[in-house]
C-alpha cells in the first residue's frame, strides 16, 4: 500500500517499515511513534516563510515530548502553555518564562500565582471572572482576550467552551479600560486542522474592530494572537500553509505597526513529523463483517478518533480491500477507531499497521487505561 496523505518522503512508508522491522528485532515493542525532527525543522521554516511578520509560539499540548520541545527551543520558537506542569517542563529545559504565553482561558488561581512567580507576563482570559481572578493576583499581568470565532470547516472544532462573544468582549474591554487593567491583546482559535480559509479572515476582521474599541476605551493594544488551527495534509483536501499565509497577510494589511502578531501552531509543527506503528492483536468476523483489533486505541494514542478524526492505515499486505471495523485493545466499547475502513482482507494477527500524520494529539492524549502501555516515542536518527 502507498500513502495518499503524506507530504514528507524522507519518512516514507518504506523507511518506517524498515525502522519497525529493526525496532522489533532489537527488542522494541509496539505501539510506538517514530518521529523525525528534521520534519519539525522544515515545518518551522515553512510556516515562518508563509506567515512573514507572525511569530509562531509552539502549542506544546500537541506533543510535549521534551526532545521536540528542546529542538524547537534551539530553533528559537517560543511556547504556549495550558498548565503549570507544561510551564515547569519548559523551564526545566532552560526556556525563559517571559517567552511563554499562558493561553488557557480559565486557570486555577494557584496556576496564575505560580506562573506569575515564574515571571510569565501574558495570560489569556475570556470572561470578566477570570480578569478579576488574575487582577487579584497581580495587576501587572498582561491580559489577552480570547474571542469567539467561526470554527466551520475545522476537523476538530474548539468552539463552545471558550471565547467571548462580541458583546461580552466589549464589556470586558470597557471594564479593563475603566479599572486600568493591562488588557493588551486579542486572540481567537479557528478550530484545529482548519480547512476553511474564511475562518482566519473572519477572526482577524472581528479582532480588528475590537482592537479599535480598545483604543477608544483608553487601552494600548500591542498583540494580536491568531491561535492555532494550521492543518497538516491529511485524509481530505487541506489548504496549503502558503494559501493560509496569503489569506492572513491580506487580512492583516494596514494593522498598526504597534500591534505584533503571533500564532500558536501545534498540529502543523509536529503532526506530520511522526508515524504510529501498531500491531494487529486480534481479528474476528462478526455477523459477516471483518474486525481488526490493534494494540493502539482511542485511549492509548488515537484519542482524536473519539470525535471521528480519521487516519490513513497502511500495512505490508496487498490483498483485495475489504471494509473492516478497526478497534483498539481495551474492553471499552468507545474504543472503536474506524468503521468500514478499506484494508487488505488478508491482514492477520501480528501484522504491523502504519499511520502517517500521528505526531500531534496522540501520545499527548494517551492513558494507560486497562493497563495498556503508552506508545513510546522513538526518534529517527538518520
Ligand atoms: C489555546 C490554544 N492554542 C493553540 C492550540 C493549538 O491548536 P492546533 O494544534 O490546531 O494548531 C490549541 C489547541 O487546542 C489551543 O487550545
Amino acid at each position: 500500500m502507498t500513502p495518499n496523505h503524506y507530504e514528507f518522503p524522507p519518512l516514507s512508508l518504506a523507511t518506517v517499515q524498515a525502522h519497525a522491522a529493526h525496532h522489533l528485532r532489537t527488542g522494541g515493542a509496539t505501539p510506538y511513534l517514530l518521529c523525525d525532527l528534521n520534519i519539525v525543522t522544515s515545518k518551522v521554516d515553512r510556516l515562518r516563510a508563509a506567515l512573514p511578520g507572525v511569530t509562531p509560539y509552539y502549542a506544546m499540548k500537541a506533543n510535549p515530548d521534551p526532545r521536540i520541545l528542546a529542538h524547537l527551543h534551539t530553533l528559537g520558537v517560543p511556547f504556549e502553555v495550558a498548565s503549570v506542569y507544561e510551564l515547569e517542563t519548559l523551564l526545566s529545559l532552560g526556556v525563559d518564562a517571559s517567552s511563554i504565553i499562558f493561553s488557557n482561558p480559565v486557570k486555577p488561581r494557584e496556576a496564575v500565582e505560580a506562573a506569575y512567580k515564574y515571571s510569565v507576563t501574558t495570560m489569556v482570559v475570556d470572561h470578566l471572572d477570570e480578569v478579576q481572578k488574575i487582577a487579584s493576583v497581580s495587576r501587572e499581568i498582561q491580559l489577552c482576550l480570547r474571542l469567539e470565532t467561526s470554527n466551520t470547516g475545522s476537523d476538530w472544532p474548539l468552539t463552545g467552551k471558550f471565547g467571548a462573544s462580541t458583546s461580552e468582549a466589549l464589556a470586558i474591554i470597557d471594564y479593563c479600560g475603566k479599572h486600568g487593567l493591562p488588557l493588551m491583546g486579542l486572540t481567537f482559535h479557528v478550530g484545529s486542522q482548519c480547512r476553511n480559509l474564511d475562518n482566519w479572515h473572519t477572526g482577524i476582521s472581528g479582532a480588528r474592530l475590537l482592537l479599535s474599541h480598545m483604543e477608544t476605551a483608553g487601552l494600548t493594544p500591542t498583540l494580536l494572537n491568531l491561535g492555532g488551527g494550521f492543518p497538516v495534509q491529511h485524509t481530505r483536501p487541506m489548504p496549503s500553509i502558503e494559501a493560509i499565509g496569503a489569506t492572513i497577510t491580506d487580512a492583516l494589511t494596514g494593522l498598526p505597526e504597534t500591534v505584533s502578531v503571533m500564532a500558536e501552531p501545534g498540529r502543523y509543527l509536529v503532526g506530520d513529523s511522526a508515524w504510529m506503528v501498531t500491531r494487529v492483536v486480534g481479528t474476528a468476523t462478526r455477523k459477516g463483517h471483518r474486525w481488526l483489533y490493534l494494540d493502539v486505541g482511542a485511549f492509548t494514542g488515537l484519542g482524536e478518533t473519539l470525535e471521528q478524526f480519521d487516519y490513513e492505515l497502511l500495512c505490508d499486505r496487498d490483498g483485495p480491500l475489504v471494509a473492516m471495523t478497526v478497534a483498539g485493545p481495551t474492553c471499552d466499547t468507545a474504543d472503536l477507531l474506524f468503521h468500514d475502513k478499506l484494508l487488505p482482507g488478508d491482514l492477520q494477527e501480528g501484522d504491523l499497521i502504519y499511520l502517517p500524520n500521528a505526531g500531534a494529539y496522540t501520545t499527548a492524549y494517551a492513558s494507560t487505561f486497562n493497563g495498556f502501555p503508552l506508545p513510546e516515542m522513538v526518534l529517527k536518527t538518520c
